[in-house]
Parts: C-alpha cells; sequence; structure tokens
C-alpha cells in the first residue's frame, strides 16, 4: 500500500474567464470545484492506474466534508485528522489567452497541538502498512517547518520509504532525515541549492549533488522539457511527450504517482521515471485541479524516450 499525507489540504475553485480585467466585473465562464493538495492528487493518480492508496489528511468543515467525499466517490481510503479549522479553499483563474492562471491560495491552518499529535500517532500506524509514504505540500500555521523531518522518521522507523515534495525551508528541514525519494521541479531546486540552470548539465550536476547528499532517488521535473532521475550517480533524461497544454495543476503530484506505480510494480528508474513522464503530462493535458485520465496515461507512455546522460564538466 502506498499513503500520502497532506497536512494542507484545499477546495481548488478553477474560474475560467476570457481574459483578466483588474478592478473591473469580470465575466465567468464556467466553474469547477475540486479537491487539492499535493498528496491527495497523487493519491488520486495512484488510485487511477490501480494501486491500493490510503490518503492521510487533516480537514475540517463543510469543505473538509466535501474533499472526503471527492476522495470516496473515486474508492481512495481516507484516514482524516478532524481539525476545529476549517479546510482552507484556493482560487484559480484561468484566462482562455493562454496566459499564466492567477491563484490566490489562503494559507490554511491554525493546526491546533492535539491535532498534530493526533497525525504524528496515525503517521505510525500507516507508516508499518505502506511500502511508501509520500509528504507533499505547504505546512500550514500551528505547525513547525521541520515537520516532515519528523514524519520521515516516523516512516522510517516503521519501514516505510519516504517521498517528499515541499519547498523552502519544509524541504531543506526535510532532506535532514534522508527521504528515499525527492521530486521538487526546476525553480524548486535553483531555490535550494542557490543555483541557476542554464542547460540540461547544469539539472544533471545538481541531481547528482542531491544524490551524493544521500537520497537515493532523485528525480528533477522540467515541465514541458520533461524530467530527470538520479540513482547510484547514473542519471536517467525522459524526453516528454508533445501534448496540448489544458492546465498543469498538479502534475508533478501525478508524476510522483507514476514513478511509484512502476516502482511498486518491480519497474527499473528508467521506466518508472517513463510512467512518470506520462502520468504527469496526462494530467497537464487535464482541466483546472483534475489529474489526468489512465487511457492517457499509457497512450502517451509509448511517446516517451528514456536515456542515459553523463554532464559535460564545467568549463568556465
Ligand atoms: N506541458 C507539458 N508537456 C508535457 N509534459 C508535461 C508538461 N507539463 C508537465 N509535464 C510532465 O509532468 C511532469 C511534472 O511537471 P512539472 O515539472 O510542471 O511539475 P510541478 O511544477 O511539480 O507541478 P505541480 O507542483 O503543480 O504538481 C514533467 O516533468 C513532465 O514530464
Ligand atoms: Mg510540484
Amino acid at each position: 500500500m502506498i499513503t500520502t499525507v497532506t497536512l494542507n489540504p484545499s477546495i481548488d475553485k478553477t474560474i475560467y474567464i476570457s481574459k483578466l480585467i483588474p478592478n473591473d466585473t469580470n465575466r465567468v465562464t464556467n466553474v469547477e470545484m475540486d479537491a487539492g493538495g499535493k498528496g491527495i492528487n497523487c493519491a488520486r493518480m495512484l488510485r487511477r492506474l490501480g494501486v491500493e492508496t490510503t490518503v492521510v489528511a487533516m480537514l475540517g468543515g463543510k469543505s473538509g466534508d466535501f474533499v472526503a467525499s471527492v476522495l470516496k466517490n473515486e474508492g481512495i481510503c481516507l484516514e482524516a485528522i478532524t481539525t476545529k479549522t476549517n479546510t482552507r479553499s484556493c482560487v484559480c483563474v484561468e484566462e482562455s489567452t493562454g496566459a499564466p492562471p492567477t491563484t490566490f491560495n489562503e494559507r490554511g491552518g491554525p493546526i491546533e497541538h492535539k491535532e498534530l499529535v493526533d497525525l504524528l500517532e496515525l503517521a505510525k500506524n500507516v507508516s508499518r502498512e505502506s511500502s511508501y509514504v509520500v509528504f507533499g505540500g505547504s505546512v500550514p500555521p500551528g505547525i513547525n517547518d521541520d515537520i516532515y523531518r519528523v514524519l520521515i522518521d516516523i516512516a522510517s522507523a516503521g519501514g516505510a520509504k519516504s517521498i517528499l515534495d515541499a519547498d523552502g525551508l519544509a524541504l531543506v528541514e526535510g532532506l535532514k532525515a534522508k527521504p528515499y525519494m525527492i521530486k521538487p521541479n526546476r525553480e524548486e531546486v535553483e531555490r535550494l541549492l542557490g543555483v541557476e540552470f542554464v542547460s540540461k548539465s547544469d539539472v544533471a550536476r545538481a541531481a547528482l549533488t542531491l544524490g551524493e547528499r544521500g537520497i537515493e532517488l532523485v528525480v528533477i521535473s522540467l515541465g514541458k522539457q520533461g524530467a530527470m532521475a538520479c540513482q547510484d550517480g547514473i542519471i536517467y533524461y525522459a524526453q516528454p511527450p508533445e501534448v496540448k497544454v489544458v492546465s498543469t495543476i498538479g502534475s508533478g503530484d501525478s508524476m510522483i504517482a507514476g514513478v511509484l506505480c512502476a516502482l511498486e510494480n518491480g519497474a527499473g528508474v528508467d521506466e518508472a521515471l517513463k510512467l512518470g513522464c506520462a502520468a504527469g503530462a496526462a494530467t497537464a493535458m487535464s482541466n483546472g485541479a483534475d489529474i489526468g485520465a489512465k487511457a492517457d496515461v499509457y497512450e502517451l507512455l509509448s511517446q516517451i524516450r528514456v536515456s542515459k546522460i553523463k554532464p559535460s564538466p564545467i568549463t568556465h
């Protein structure tokens, strides 16, 4: 079983308009409501790919009930910590011009001490029954930034491998517990290492650096430019398929699901990266906060090429 943990889930509301006019009335052409949060997205893709999945999430109020109902409809097992505070909303405004979306994300929380204690206890129990535990997303107020370090230590003690998908301080702190896998995107790695990628070799060197820090499997996602993975000092690059992009929200989370689905079925890193790319691309083709369809994932799979690469030496 694969478990995903979401500390700060959300209701994702996507509002479609032709073009955003600030300080004026905007006519809405369509609205979509969905459950959101990195671990939740990842679990939905895992489920679509046929992997037994449990979601651990902190949920509260009517918005929390909505998230729970979405998971129930998709047949995903939910272990919820009920919070006094309502689950937050994230609003995304999508223009038909193709411009990047405008998002309004509530912070979520505050989480009470007792709720956090319950979460740690639950994490202990689910880790014993899971092959992998995915920790993803922002940390709500009331919880310290070192929470992923604590949770990864708990998962390791229970015998599960951890995947961390976080940003900023939560990522820096979480890395100290040496998760089995991380899947930052380009900007997250640039921020983490204080570098700027100019070439593919720069990305490869960053993947090697993170591998040398004790991360067994480093996957760096590069949006429409595909992804790179590093295991045992070997670097793999996946060339993505060409797709008609609708909304890339959840592409990274879907990629983690694809990688884990393949690993769970005994595949090597090259095949895992391929399925990860296919799942990410399928989600880029789907509306708003929705994730990709299984049929699209397997159709895209045959279009993805994975090759081993070596970074060229730095010449400057
Ligand atoms: N436009 C695209 N065309 C083809 N594949 C894509 C596209 N966008 C994303 N993907 C696939 O999905 C993977 C993950 O996407 P991306 O790098 O955008 O993740 P992310 O920034 O972590 O996303 P999020 O955090 O919103 O889920 C990419 O490595 C790629 O394989
Ligand atoms: Mg991401």
